[in-house]
């Protein structure tokens, strides 16, 4: 039975083109382990994980009670000059699959707020150590970063900037997307490490005690599923400790698993930022939260102030800054993670996946297909003048026939959740396969 909501008008949906949906929507009302199920009471598979957040799959039951247990308990608290001790273990338990340096938390409520709090905390900490004339942020082309004015102006999808005023003394490395060269790739592109030397470009031009802060997605993800050249990470990192700048992996995508293997891109690649900004599947999507890690030096660079102990020494947070049901959730997740070894289990179901993704170099309009972990990038050929358009059309017919799929421009990406099993996996590439045998 379809249960549609009376009046679609009053909901100004985000990321949406409003009137297009109005008149064909497509809803979702429950979900369970891998499958959606929608308002005319169809199983969805999800290809997604929502949006790239239900990475221990859907309903779980463990975080459900502990939420519940949560709001019956203390349901809210001030987090300003107040603590309550749930945000402090959830802190102490996100630190368990940290990178060991990274060793301290700061709160907000999605993935936007977390990157503003780090730019935020990059400008602070250069402030503080005397070098208040770093206040340039260096962001990268095709990045994203969320929507608040920070997350905007580091970002580089010209889409989500034209419509507003952005920040000045920011500049931008170019990305790292080539078809000619790396075409198929699997796993990290051969071609591209140098990419990562026009920061020492921008150094030259700005001058390095202008630079506070580079930000970068280890793995771009809303661009497309954009995975760094081999070596890339590595030179960007050597160059920012050269110069002094801070170091920012914006892994709100790549964290808590999606690449296989590990919580984080960072140990992944092994490469050691300053500060990783996450969200998502911090808690399986099920509460709005996001955080920042940073460095013990950073968080000293704060508490070792002499002058006044009483002094608040990050003038920054949210009114749900650690909210309890949030950290709550987080608990539960984290658990969840560790107890059903979910990350390795990621890395031992990337062969199958991998295998599946680029079964599809023969599918009709594919150009391009890269991958890691449970992630890939299945990239078409723009339909001639209509930029985008086959790619939606794919979506559109995915989720008729029972999967949802991810579009962006003209590529699709899917990031299931972790749990996913090789049958799921054959089913959703086998969606795709079918969509793309139909669309023009
Ligand atoms: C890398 C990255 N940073 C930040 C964000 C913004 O997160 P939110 O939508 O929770 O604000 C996203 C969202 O997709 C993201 O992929």
């Amino acid at each position: 039975m379809r249960v549609m909501p009376n009046d679609l008008d009053a909901y100004w949906m985000p990321f949406t083109a409003n009137r297009q949906f109005k008149q064909a929507p497509r809803m979702l009302v429950s979900a369970k382990g891998m499958y959606y199920r929608s308002d005319d009471d169809r199983p969805i598979l999800d290809g997604t994980s929502g949006l790239w957040c239900v990475n221990a799959g859907h309903g779980r039951l463990e975080i459900a009670e502990a939420v519940k247990a949560q709001l019956a308990r203390l349901d809210y608290a001030p987090s300003f000059q107040m603590g309550h001790p749930i945000a402090f273990e959830a802190a102490a338990k996100l630190r368990q699959i940290l990178p060991e340096e990274l060793s301290h938390v700061f709160f907000a409520n999605s993935g936007s707020e977390s990157v503003d709090s780090a730019l935020k905390i990059a400008l602070a900490y250069h402030q503080l150590r005397g070098e208040g004339r770093r206040t340039r942020l260096i962001g990268r082309e095709r990045g994203y970063h969320g929507v608040g004015f920070g997350g905007i102006s580091v970002g580089g999808l010209a889409s989500n900037r034209r419509q507003f005023a952005l920040l000045p003394n920011v500049d931008h490395l170019p990305h790292t997307h080539d078809l000619e060269r790396n075409a198929f790739s699997r796993g990290l592109p051969a071609w591209g490490g140098h990419l990562a030397d026009d920061l020492e470009r921008l150094v030259a031009l700005h001058d390095p005690s202008t630079i506070a802060a580079v930000i970068v997605e280890p793995m771009a993800g809303s661009a497309g599923v954009l995975l760094p050249p081999k070596g890339y990470l590595e030179r960007l990192r050597a160059i920012c400790s050269k110069y002094g700048i801070l170091l920012i992996f914006d892994e709100v995508i790549t964290g808590f698993g999606r690449l296989g293997g590990h919580a984080f891109a960072a140990e992944k690649f092994g490469v050691k930022p300053d500060m990783i900004t996450m969200a998502k599947g911090l808690t399986n999507g099920t509460i709005p939260m996001g955080a920042v890690a940073t460095s013990d030096d950073i968080y000293r660079t704060f508490m070792d102030q002499k002058d006044n102990p009483a002094a608040i020494e990050l003038a920054h947070g949210y009114t749900y800054s650690g909210h309890p049901v949030a950290c709550a959730a987080a608990i539960a997740t984290i658990d969840a993670y560790q107890r059903e070894k979910l990350f390795e289990r990621a890395e031992t179901m990337a062969p199958a996946f991998e295998k599946a993704a680029h079964g599809l170099r023969d599918a009709p309009h594919v150009i391009d297909i890269r991958n890691m972990g449970l992630v890939t990038g299945i990239e078409l050929a723009p339909r001639s003048g209509q930029p985008g358009a086959r790619a939606y059309e794919t979506f559109v017919h995915c989720f008729e026939n029972g999967t949802l799929i991810r579009v962006t421009g003209d590529i699709i990406a899917l990031s299931p959740p972790l749990i996913i099993s090789e049958s799921q996996i054959d089913d959703l590439f086998g969606a795709v396969r079918a969509a793309l045998n139909t669309v023009a």
